[in-house]
């Protein structure tokens, strides 16, 4: 993937292959990255068929970080569906390249997935939101000057977070608020003046993934689903200093809760 002179979609369709070959699935028909907080729901969507250390399919790699769990699963789900659980996710800020970020979700496309449903942890704008409280991406505003298409090629990005999807997820919690994601690069948070301009473009979300993921997801003519666990408010919102450890804290707090309200998503898919 790192060689420019290499198609990066033949890539992604040898590890579907891979992908196929250990877990005994021809075909799966939706795929989730499971984010911060989100890893739970892996076990509540369905029977787990098979689990495959990421590390050994091409183009993916271990997890650099504590709180995401390395390994691709292949779920039966109750309806007969077959769901690819990605809780692996090479992060842009980590420096391999937009085509390293994306790889997971061309390798789902694949494999055969029409549905792409992307989860994160990320800092919340909006001073009623609370830590613990998940949230529908509604749109999002790509902050990183990058893009995983290359060439000229023209893809329209409007609907982008399917209304489709994001009605069932409110008819399943209809207490489910929505925001626009902004994706930083990071790995820094933001600070308090990069907080109040995300929020005058328009912005109500902050995180350093998903939205290079969604554009890699539409340009492969999959339907997305975004949701954000506010696990902290943004700098300057929030008076107390942010740390990773604070994330993974109302990560694990909202865990539970919000991988429940993900299974059953997922089962009205
Ligand atoms: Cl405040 N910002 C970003 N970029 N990512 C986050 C976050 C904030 N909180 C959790 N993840």
């Amino acid at each position: 993937l790192d060689n420019p002179q290499t198609d990066p979609f033949e890539i992604a369709r040898q590890a579907a292959r891979q992908i196929a070959e250990r877990t005994g699935v021809a075909r799966h028909d939706i795929a989730l990255t499971l984010g911060s907080g989100w890893a739970k729901a892996a076990d509540l969507i369905g029977e787990t068929t098979a689990t495959i250390p990421a590390a050994e399919i091409l183009g993916f790699s271990a997890p650099a970080l504590s709180g995401h769990v390395g390994t691709l699963r292949s779920v039966l789900l109750p309806s007969g569906k077959r769901a690819l659980v990605i809780g692996a996710r090479t992060h842009y800020y980590e420096g391999h390249g937009v085509r390293r970020v994306v790889h997971s979700v061309r390798t789902a496309a694949a494999a055969g997935a029409t549905t792409m449903i992307l989860t994160n942890g990320a800092g919340g704008i909006r001073e009623s939101w609370t830590p613990g409280q998940p949230v529908l991406i509604s749109d999002h505003i790509n902050l990183t000057a990058d893009s995983p298409l290359e060439g000229a090629t023209f893809v329209d990005l409007t609907d982008l977070y399917s209304e489709r999807l994001r009605a069932i997820a409110r008819r399943v919690d209809p207490s489910l608020d929505e925001g626009v994601y902004c994706q930083f690069r990071g790995p820094h948070y933001e600070t308090p003046a990069e907080v109040r301009m995300a929020r005058t473009i328009g912005g109500h979300i902050v995180g350093m993934s998903t939205a290079l993921e969604a554009i890699a997801a539409r340009q492969a003519g999959m339907e997305v689903l975004g949701m954000s666990l506010i696990t902290n408010l943004a700098a300057g919102i929030q008076t107390t200093p942010l740390s990773h450890a604070e994330v993974l804290e109302a990560g694990q707090a909202a865990e539970p809760v919000i991988s429940a309200l993900l299974a059953r998503i997922v089962a009205k898919l």
